[in-house]
């Protein structure tokens, strides 16, 4: 796993350390920073960063984004990590591009009126004023996010709006960015130009250089994960997200646990990509997914199941409403079980109470010291209340299989479980 991991294989905490020492060489980077984040995530992340980054100064912030100013002398370079759990995206910020809101209805101003003929053009202008001084390889065109992902249906991600911002910016470009005027997949090293439409007549421009997998996606989102028809719950989509963004090397064949799976959509996104998946939930699993051959339910509680349950179970997902400590009580119970040799997990957290984003730092000590040397936490795009907690054992043990081999383990598996179904 993982490019990004660089920060998880010291974890936060020690990278946390690390960023309080000196920093990196010099650079004529901007003095201000800009960063968007979940709406209803903004004063935790402001926690973070009063807590790991003293020196940056809150400046200004729109719910969803926010712009600190940083000190005089930072030092940090364009590609510097910033190792926040709820930032999503970040970059050195530029300045904004405005025009006068045009509001319709003096007594109603929301929603926002279209803007009058000519604006965009207005504003693309002083993008491009604020991008002169620099040749950008990329340029990312994001909204800030409106609301909290799967309320009333809202997912973030590109709006209409945004996508017409995005054109009108690569039309316009000027010669000396002429590579901004083809979309291209952003590679590692690019210098990339950030547009975040905060609102039609407001557009923030800052740049960051692409390291990441995340930085080198607009606003740092999976814009191709998308709900298929078939799913059965939108957890889907945070699993999906979990795997790209964690980068486990999951194969076909692979037994996984997932506990807290009903009604079973992160189920869906493991049996896709082939997996053998044992849910534990004491809730009904959808039809769909319960009579899927390459599943079977235990409908209990994760603290019920018994160990050889887990025996030849190579990665553990977790999804349950529960505080995060209770999920790290079930899962430490499992993954330091002699019998049982996992290797890498997937678990979502629950911020019943926002505070308890503050013993971030601490869980992630707790899940090294079950031996995963490789632990990275993010609040993903598809994550309400929640953040995502990646752990991988780097040297993990489990040998080599050939393809042969692997093939003939799955065809035992499916017929093991199609024998099990029929005894039910
Ligand atoms: C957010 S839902 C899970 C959604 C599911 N991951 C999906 O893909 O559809 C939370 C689930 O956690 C389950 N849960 C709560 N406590 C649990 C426990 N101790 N053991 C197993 N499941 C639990 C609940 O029954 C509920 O179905």
């Amino acid at each position: 796993m993982m490019e990004d991991c660089d920060a998880a294989r010291r974890g936060l905490v020690a990278s946390v350390q690390r960023l309080r020492g000196p920093p990196f060489a010099m650079s004529d980077s901007s003095q201000f920073l800009f960063m968007t984040c979940q709406v209803g995530a903004e004063p935790t992340l402001k926690r973070e960063l009063a807590k790991y980054r003293p020196s940056f100064r809150f400046a200004y912030s729109r719910p969803g984004f926010l712009t600190y100013k940083l000190p005089e002398k930072h030092g940090l370079k364009d590609d510097f990590e910033l190792h926040s759990v709820f930032a999503r995206a970040y970059g050195f910020s530029l300045g904004k591009a405005e025009v006068a809101a045009a509001v319709a209805n003096e007594a109603a101003p929301s929603p926002p009126a279209p803007l009058p003929e000519g604006a965009r053009g207005e504003l693309a202008a002083q993008v491009w004023k604020l991008a002169e001084g620099r040749t950008f390889d990329a340029l990312h065109v994001w909204p800030r996010d409106q609301r909290t992902p799967g309320e009333h249906g809202y997912e973030v991600g590109p709006t209409e709006e945004s996508r017409a911002v995005e054109r009108l910016l690569r039309e316009t470009a000027p010669e000396a960015q002429a590579a901004l005027r083809t979309k291209k997949p952003t590679q590692k090293g690019d210098l990339v130009l950030d547009v975040v439409v905060t609102e039609p007549h407001q557009w923030w421009v800052g740049y960051h250089k692409a390291a990441s997998l995340v930085s080198r996606k607009p606003g740092g989102m999976f814009e191709e994960i998308e709900l298929p028809y078939e799913a059965v719950s939108r957890a889907y989509l945070k699993t999906e997200e979990a795997l790209r963004w964690s980068k486990l090397p999951l194969k076909k064949g692979d037994e996984a646990v997932e506990i807290g799976c009903a009604p079973g959509g992160s189920c869906q996104a493991l049996l896709k990509r082939g997996l053998f998946v044992t849910g534990i939930d004491p809730a009904e699993m959808h039809p769909a997914v319960f009579d899927h051959p390459q599943f079977r339910h235990l409908r209990m509680r994760g603290n019920d199941v018994k160990r050889r349950e887990f025996r030849d179970v190579r990665w553990l997902t977790t999804d349950m409403n529960v505080a995060p400590n209770y999920t790290l009580d079930t899962v430490e119970d499992i993954v330091t079980h002699r019998d049982v040799d996992i290797e890498g997990m997937l678990l979502t957290l629950k911020l019943l109470d926002w505070k308890q984003a503050d013993e971030i730092p601490q869980y992630i000590s707790r899940v090294q010291s079950w031996g995963f040397d490789q632990v990275q936490c993010r609040q993903l795009q598809h994550n309400r209340r929640e953040f995502c907690l990646a752990a991988h054992k780097s040297a993990a043990a489990h040998e080599h299989e050939d393809a042969e081999a692997a093939e003939e383990r799955a065809a035992r598996k499916l017929a093991q479980l199609k024998k099990a179904k029929s005894k039910e």
